[in-house]
């Protein structure tokens, strides 16, 4: 064997189609079918329908909290939870996230102040964050990264100490627990993803939970867009409303949630085996929970040690039809309009800058077989073991 056994370098791909990272959960088609027509029957398609009501109803249940308000997606229950909170000035965040984590607090008018990140965790730097605090900061956002933790018990005794308020992005985490209590239980209330690419999926969709009643009336008088029966003061509007149809998903994903969370868990042991034996490479442990979903595999790459770039490794396994992604890149202080507007970011993040140009994402979810996960180790593994003539040969 030589490199010429590589896609990159004219060989067929070891896979036939593309491989992404994604989970891409759907139910089967029968399943769909059924409850699909449930909805056609009843011609009740939206405006919390019974669907949308069982399902916060089960969400509920599964999460031990008060209440969990569906929205149709994670990025504007995250717009209105700032409003809702009542924020005001600046928003400690990291900048190590999904865009929409920051922009959910510049679109409610306030100022992201960007902290750096634990290297070994991926999750914001609890100790880093006392010195950004200053009179303007009303709030921190943990985001739960990974289906990992941000440490949601320190995070709160330092937002209590420094009298700002504390919520989460915890679009990764659903299912997820810290010392047995469920992400969702966390700081002021907590927003989950049910994007399609996640373990509870609603192709489209989100929720936020709370266990504060008031918060609760707010955001339920902020989601609909119209007025309710008895108006609460908030500051504006949105529709955020989630359809029957999504809710329909969400409740069959919700079913398949523990069948989901333990083929992640044994791909992920698998992938942890045969990565963790390769030089160079280490794969990330879901930080800080005693349960997690093994949504994201994620690695870092370390080039000297590797022999490659994390890019270089990433062109070896997309030529193979693995999308392996570089899943947060570029930081978010360094996209627009943070880079341009609060550039005084672009120096003070270390960590984060590190991450960004040496973690990669592997694909895991419902449709990656074991097998698969085989083949794509085997892949890196012979990456590595043919790193110096991969490098000189692509450098040509
Ligand atoms: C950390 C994080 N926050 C927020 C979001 C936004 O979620 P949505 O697509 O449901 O708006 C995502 C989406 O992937 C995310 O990864």
């Amino acid at each position: 064997m030589n490199i010429t056994s590589f896609a990159l370098f004219g060989a067929k791909p070891t896979f036939d189609k593309p491989l992404p990272i994604g989970q891409l959960y759907f139910p089967s088609s029968e399943r769909y079918e059924a409850k699909f027509r449930g909805i056609f029957e009843r011609q009740y398609y939206n405006n919390n329908g019974p669907l949308h009501e069982e399902l916060e109803e089960k969400l509920q249940q599964f999460l031990g909290v008060k209440h969990a308000i569906c929205v149709s997606n994670a990025t504007l229950g995250l717009m209105m939870l700032a409003d809702a909170m009542e924020l005001t000035g600046k928003v400690i965040l990291p900048a190590f996230t999904f865009a929409a984590s920051a922009h959910s607090v510049t679109w409610a008018g306030l100022e992201p102040v960007f902290c750096d990140i634990n290297l070994d965790t991926h999750q914001i730097d609890i100790n880093a964050i006392d010195a950004l605090i200053d009179k303007d900061v009303s709030a921190i956002m943990g985001v739960n990264l990974w289906g990992g933790a941000c440490n949601p018990k320190a995070l709160a005794e330092v937002a209590a100490a420094r009298g700002v308020k504390l919520y989460f992005d915890s679009a990764h985490a659903f299912g997820c627990t810290v010392d047995g209590t469920s992400i969702g239980n966390f700081g002021c209330a907590e927003v989950f993803s049910f994007h399609a690419t996640k373990i509870l999926s609603a192709t489209e969709g989100g929720c936020i939970c709370t266990n504060d009643d008031d918060l609760a009336v707010r955001l339920r008088s902020i989601r609909p867009s119209y007025s309710l029966d008895h108006p609460v003061s908030i500051v504006r509007v949105a529709n955020a409303r989630m359809s029957e149809a999504q809710a329909a998903i969400a409740l069959m994903s919700l079913e398949d949630f523990p069948e989901n969370q333990k083929n992640n868990e044994t791909l992920y042991h698998l992938y942890a085996g045969k990565l963790n034996a390769i030089s160079g490479l280490r794969l990330i442990r879901p930080a800080g929970v005693s349960f997690s979903n093994y949504q994201y595999l994620v690695c870092q790459v370390d080039e000297r040690e590797f022999g490659l770039s994390r890019d270089m490794l990433i062109d070896i396994l997309k030529a193979e039809n693995v999308i392996a992604r570089r899943y947060f890149y570029p930081g978010l202080h360094r996209c627009l309009p943070y880079a341009q507007e609060l550039p005084q970011y672009l120096d003070s993040l270390p960590n984060t800058d590190s991450l960004c140009s040496s973690c990669i994402q592997l694909p895991i979810g419902a449709l990656v077989s074991a097998q698969s996960v085989e083949h794509i180790c085997d892949i890196i593994a012979r990456t590595h073991q043919y790193a110096a003539e991969i490098r000189s040969r692509h450098e040509k």
